[in-house]
């Protein structure tokens, strides 16, 4: 039973130090039976050494930890496990060559009550069933572990937990790696978890999410708890302003409207679209109708629009992916005919795709076409280097784009989701493109790194005098970022704006019709 107040957790003014760093500064953090109560923050600022002090391993150099109003000090996992609590997080690894039931049973308590004797799978199997049907989620216990999805594997850790009678469960960035569907799959075993009276700790820094499931909501920067955040207070603004230490609206605007860019009269536009249509090849691609687009030289272009609008169609044609059915697309005054992305990049387009997971990372250059782009290969791991020169190339980009890494040697999988965005532009920038077109370049990154990512975008059109396309569905990111509008819908141009004086409604009104 927890205490009178429900609290079934509480860690209390913990201090944590790493060599060079102080992680947690007097941090005091409770956890509530029937509650998700997010842990917000940005990279580094502490959320996973909060877990790991309330899990046993990490010891805090000062501070106290209390279950259900008794103080504890754990001496590593196994003792908080005793206590009901329990930590899933990628680490914790399922077994995949495994079967569901043989990893519950691993991870689980069920181990410990068996481990001598001979394990009955017909009972292992019935036992697992009932836990992961009994959270409303349908696998067979005896699908191996490897055939799962994402989703479904942190479910098979979770359903372990709950063999361990656990009270008080700490998901640590459980979502990162899924899909929105698996998402939503996952949200609502954490829902009825909640429900049945546990206490679960859900670390994010995506904000939506956190709105999306929480009860409460602790935010963390550098170390410091910022607030806890209930009820109306629970807000984006709030929880933004609280995680990045700046107000949201400043936030938007890498830039300010006097940078604003407008074309001269005379001016003749790089890039320019006339009624051009397409036919897509695939059904799930959206045909083009009729779009009449100006690009100038070094202007940062946004094309904005709902998911669904046509943007991707329209960068896939301009290097194309797409045939076009009738229209022109005039590079510099002359009518060009774009047949492959090599080509595309005779004519100085680059175009770099939204998803970087399938399309964009190594190895998968199949859409850039890496066999003819030799540069291409300079960033085949982050930086698989084997001369100076490249070595130098890298490390100037590295520099321009102010990409943070521990060495360029490492894989580029392991950095920051920021920061494997800045790689792709990085790559894109060795094939030297007059014209880059950027697909959603801050979809599913940290708000950090989001600000990080525009930062460097509006760098490379003042600094660098690149021409900018910017396909995005945020018209925040294209308010300001951008010196021209256009908004798409059901595949053609709807309004087309200078962004100056121009209101976030105004935009909207023409994104949604
Ligand atoms: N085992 C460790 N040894 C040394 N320093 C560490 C260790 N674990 C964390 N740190 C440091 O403590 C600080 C907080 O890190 P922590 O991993 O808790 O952040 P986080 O909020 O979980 O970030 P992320 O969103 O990147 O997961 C960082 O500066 C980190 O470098
Ligand atoms: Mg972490």
């Amino acid at each position: 039973m927890a205490n009178r107040n429900g609290v079934l957790v509480l860690a209390k003014d913990i201090v944590k130090k790493f060599p060079g760093v102080v992680a947690l500064k007097n941090v005091t953090f409770d956890i509530r039976k029937g509650e998700i109560h997010g842990l917000l923050g940005q990279n580094g600022a502490g959320k996973s050494t909060l877990v790991k002090v309330i899990y046993g391993i990490h010891k805090p150099d000062s501070g106290k930890i209390y279950v259900k109003g008794k103080e504890v000090r754990f001496n590593g996992p196994s003792d908080a496990r005793r206590h009901g609590i329990v930590l899933v997080n990628q680490e914790i690894t399922v077994v995949p060559n495994l079967t569901v039931m043989e990893n519950v049973f691993l991870l689980g308590k069920m181990w410990k009550e068996k481990v001598f004797r001979k394990i009955d799978y017909e009972e292992l199997r019935e036992k697992t069933y009932k836990i992961i049907s009994a959270l409303g989620i349908d696998i067979e216990p005896s699908t191996k572990v490897k055939d799962l999805r994402a989703a479904e594997k942190m479910i098979v850790q979770i359903s372990a937990a709950l063999t361990m009678d656990a009270e008080i469960i700490l998901l640590d960035e459980p979502t990162s790696p899924l899909p929105p569907e698996e998402v939503e799959k996952l949200f609502s075993v954490m829902r009825q978890l909640r429900d049945k009276g546990l206490g679960i700790v859900f670390i994010t820094h995506r904000v939506k999410e956190a709105l999306e499931i929480c009860d409460r909501i602790t935010v963390l920067r550098n170390g410091v708890k910022l607030g806890t955040l209930e009820g109306d207070d629970m807000n984006e603004n709030k929880l933004v302003q609280l995680m990045l230490g700046v107000n949201p609206n400043e936030f938007y605007k890498v830039r300010s409207e006097a940078t604003i860019r407008r074309p001269l009269l005379t001016e003749k536009p790089l890039l320019e679209i006339k009624n051009l249509s397409t036919t897509p090849l695939s059904s799930t691609d959206i045909p083009l109708k009729n779009i009449n687009l100006r690009v100038y030289p070094t202007e940062i272009h946004a094309v904005v629009g709902l998911v669904g609008a046509g943007k991707s169609e329209l960068g896939k044609t301009l290097i194309g992916l797409q045939p076009v059915t009738s229209g022109e697309i005039i590079i510099k005054g002359k009518k060009v005919n774009i047949k492959s992305p090599v080509d595309a990049l005779k004519y100085g387009i680059y175009y770099l795709p939204e998803d970087r997971k399938t399309e964009g990372l190594i190895p998968n250059l199949h859409v850039i076409g890496n066999k003819t782009i030799s540069s291409l290969k300079y960033f085949t791991k982050l930086l698989l280097i084997n001369s100076k020169k490249e070595y130098d190339v890298a490390m100037q980009l590295a520099k321009k784009l102010n990409i943070v890494m521990p060495s360029p040697y490492e894989k580029v999988i392991k950095l920051s989701g920021g920061n494997q965005q800045k790689v792709l532009i990085a790559r894109g920038l060795l094939a030297k493109p007059e014209i880059l077109i950027l697909d959603e370049p801050t979809v599913g990154i940290d708000i950090g790194a989001k600000v990080e990512i525009r930062k460097a975008i509006y760098e490379l059109a003042h600094k660098e005098k690149i021409t900018i396309l910017l396909l995005t569905s945020d018209p925040d990111e294209a308010l300001g970022l951008a010196d021209t509008i256009s908004v798409m819908r059901n595949g053609e141009i709807v309004a087309n704006f200078i962004n100056e004086n121009l209101s976030r409604e105004e935009v909207i009104k023409a994104m949604t019709g």
